[in-house]
């Protein structure tokens, strides 16, 4: 049972990982024994000298999640350099606000893309390098504005419902060939996304009412989470939409 949460010679790819909770999630696995591909449309040096820091080995790859052809290649990527791959954390996402009367369709687009279709895309590319491995795992970063609404954010709340569905779908279907597909629905995390609104006094006083333990979460605490899904801690865990929130979701 020593090695339940272990992830000694597995390879994850993780994306949206310059930062914020692909970060974290790149550096806990890594604490695990994985081998990491991060990738991001920003710099992810930081996250590979952290990922080699925490005594593991880590590629960094400029990767745009709304191109078919790049996701490809990052799988590829690590199928040549660590002989495959075993987990992918569809991490990368983006948030736009606004009424739902007046928000351009470009914003629509752009967050159902990043944070829906490339998830999808994602997954029909890594199908083929999971299944040459015997199985895997997928995490799909939703969020519980995927299971309740946001105020003005009607894209995020839509593509994050639709990452739990798309996720449930691909558990029903690929169970039969060893790939367990999850999805991840964090409350309020401190990270680059949700700065600015959490050094608002409103917002504070906000969590402080909803949030039974009454505080906001930093990356490290949606680690577990994650080891969970990506280990033989996992083995029975199919189809989940994992809630980790302070108790947020759990009242009326
Ligand atoms: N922080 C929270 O409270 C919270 C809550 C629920 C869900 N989430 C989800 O967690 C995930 C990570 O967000 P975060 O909070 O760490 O925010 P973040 O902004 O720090 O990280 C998101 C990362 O995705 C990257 N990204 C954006 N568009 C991309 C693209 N087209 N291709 C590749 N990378 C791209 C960004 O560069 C960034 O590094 C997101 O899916 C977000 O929706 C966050």
């Amino acid at each position: 049972m020593d090695d339940l949460f272990s992830l000694k010679d597995k390879v994850a790819v993780v994306t949206g990982a310059s930062g914020g909770l692909g970060q974290a999630i790149a550096v806990g696995f890594a604490r695990h024994g994985a081998k990491i591909v991060v990738s991001d449309v920003k710099d992810v040096s930081e996250t590979v000298k952290k990922v080699e820091g925490a005594g593991s080995e880590a590629i960094g790859l400029k990767v745009d999640v709304s191109s078919k052809d790049e996701l490809k290649g990052m799988f590829q990527a690590a199928e040549d350099e660590f002989g495959g791959v075993d987990i992918l954390v569809n991490n990368a996402g983006i948030l736009r606000t606004g009424p739902a009367e007046s928000l351009p369709k470009e914003d629509w687009d752009v967050v159902i893309n990043v944070n829906l279709t490339s998830q999808f895309n994602a997954a029909q590319e890594v199908f083929p390098f999971l299944k040459k491995r015997g199985g895997g795992r997928i995490i799909n970063v939703a969020s519980i504005a995927g299971l309740l609404a946001f105020n003005q954010a009607i894209p995020y709340n839509a593509s994050k419902g639709g990452v739990i569905q798309l996720s449930r779908s691909l558990a029903f279907e690929w169970a039969q060939h060893n790939i367990l597909v999850n999805a991840i629905c964090p409350g309020i995390f401190l990270t680059d996304m949700t700065q600015g609104m959490l050094e608002q006094e409103g917002f504070q006083q906000m969590i402080k009412g909803n949030v039974p333990m009454a505080r906001h979460a930093v990356p490290e605490e949606l680690v577990g989470a994650a080891i969970y899904l990506a280990s033989k801690a996992g083995s029975y865990t199919n189809g989940h939409a994992m809630v980790v929130d302070g108790g947020w979701t759990c009242h009326l």
